[in-house]
């Protein structure tokens, strides 16, 4: 078969880990006989620097006609770059929230995993990590405050800037039969978090989703507080299974998850609306620090790719193909510079950089 797959390597790592994920791609295409035809949008600094906007229509145009989309990462430091100088709506950030917009991909799904052999690279302790741990962050991605009003106005002389949170029932449900329906494939609890305690879209969102459970009479669920959930996943991530909840919690929530894996650079995403189409990418940004070192870890576009092969062209062996080779070469030792083990080698681990790690897990593709 042949897919079409639009691809927005973006700024800073991003074209770095896309050809990476790519080059996976392609050695899945060789191997079981599908071709994956690429066709490169621009969104972000490089389009702005390109174009003068971070997503012009036809880059949506290119990214709707495709059968998916596959992402690096966009945007620079946000304190030095000139792109920072622009208004909100002219900013990198802006072009991908436009695309999410644009695609109704509202459903987030950001699978926090610890590898048994990343143990050494989790920063926390022993009795803590216990067996490991795997949870779902289930992000709501096209509402809230992202996109509610904002401005910067001059208000009886005092500056003044205001960002709106606004949440409808009929987003909160779709997202939390969302949830619930991946809970029924996982082990079927669903810990939906909210500051209910204060904000009036928490309160909406915790009725919403006590009506939702209540078609999941299998799952169990229960409510969470946001300063509590973040607590909770350093003390006791193991507690979590699906992870319920809207768009600024799940997405400062998925960092602090990642972190719990090993690292920003193993959190995989997929972003997804009604239909098959999903834009694929990994959860962190374009690591302005590291960018054009050869050093940034590939593994979250890789494992996000394999995503794209389930979820958008139900393609569940290679997927799985993927997924297994990824896990072999951990297995045979090699570690890009950021799941390194934490403190003195206890085991025997090879370094290696971007690149190497895309040919290493190739390699393991047959
Ligand atoms: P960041 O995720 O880019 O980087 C945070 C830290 O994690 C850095 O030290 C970086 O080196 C490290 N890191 C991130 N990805 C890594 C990888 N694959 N391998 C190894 N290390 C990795 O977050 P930031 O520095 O706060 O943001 C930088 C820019 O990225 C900003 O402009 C921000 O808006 C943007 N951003 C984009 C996306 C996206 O495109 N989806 C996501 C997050 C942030
Ligand atoms: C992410 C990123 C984005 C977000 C930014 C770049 C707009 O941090 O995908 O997690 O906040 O959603
Ligand atoms: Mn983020």
């Amino acid at each position: 078969m042949e897919y079409k797959v639009g691809v927005i390597s973006g700024d800073g790592i991003g074209p770095e880990i896309v050809t990476e994920a790519k080059k996976v791609l392609d050695q899945i295409g060789k191997t079981y006989g599908h071709v994956f035809r690429y066709e490169e949008i621009l969104m972000g600094g490089c389009s702005i620097d390109a174009t003068g906007e971070p997503l012009t229509d036809a880059a949506i145009a290119s990214a709707k006609a495709s059968d998916a989309v596959l992402m690096g990462s966009i945007g620079g430091n946000t304190s030095t770059s000139p792109w920072y100088q622009l208004p909100p709506e002219k900013r990198p950030e802006a072009g991908l929230l436009k695309l999410r917009k644009a695609l109704n991909l509202f459903a987030n799904l950001r699978p926090a995993y610890l590898y048994e052999e990343l143990k050494a690279a989790c920063p926390l302790r022993d009795d803590i990590i216990g067996d490991g741990f795997d949870m779902m962050i289930m992000r709501e991605l096209t509402g809230g405050l992202y996109f509610g009003a904002r401005k910067t106005e001059e208000v009886d002389g005092v500056l003044t800037a205001t960002d709106t949170l606004t949440y409808n029932e009929n987003e909160i449900r779709r997202i939390a039969k969302r949830g619930f329906d991946i809970a029924m494939k996982r082990r079927k609890k669903v810990t939906s978090v909210d500051k209910a305690n204060v904000l009036d879209s928490s309160r909406l969102w915790r009725k919403i989703v006590e009506e939702v459970a209540q078609d999941y009479p299998e799952v169990t669920y229960e409510h969470m507080l946001v300063d509590n959930c973040a607590m909770q996943l350093v003390k006791d991530p193991k507690q979590f299974d699906v992870i319920l909840t809207e768009n600024m919690f799940g997405d400062i929530l998925s960092d602090e998850a990642s972190m719990v894996t090993g690292s920003i650079g193993m959190l995989s995403s997929a972003s997804l609306n009604d239909t098959k189409f999903g834009l694929y990418e990994p959860s962190g940004g374009s690591a302005p620090d590291i960018a054009g070192k050869g050093i940034a870890n590939p593994i979250a576009t890789i494992l996000s790719a394999a995503m794209m092969l389930r979820y958008s062209f139900d393609l569940d062996r290679e997927a799985d193909v993927v997924e297994q080779a990824v896990k072999q070469v951990l297995q045979d030792g090699y570690r890009t510079i950021d799941i390194m083990p934490q403190e003195k080698p206890q085991e025997k681990v090879t370094q290696v950089g971007t690149a190497q790690m895309g040919d290493l897990i190739c390699e393991r593709i047959r």
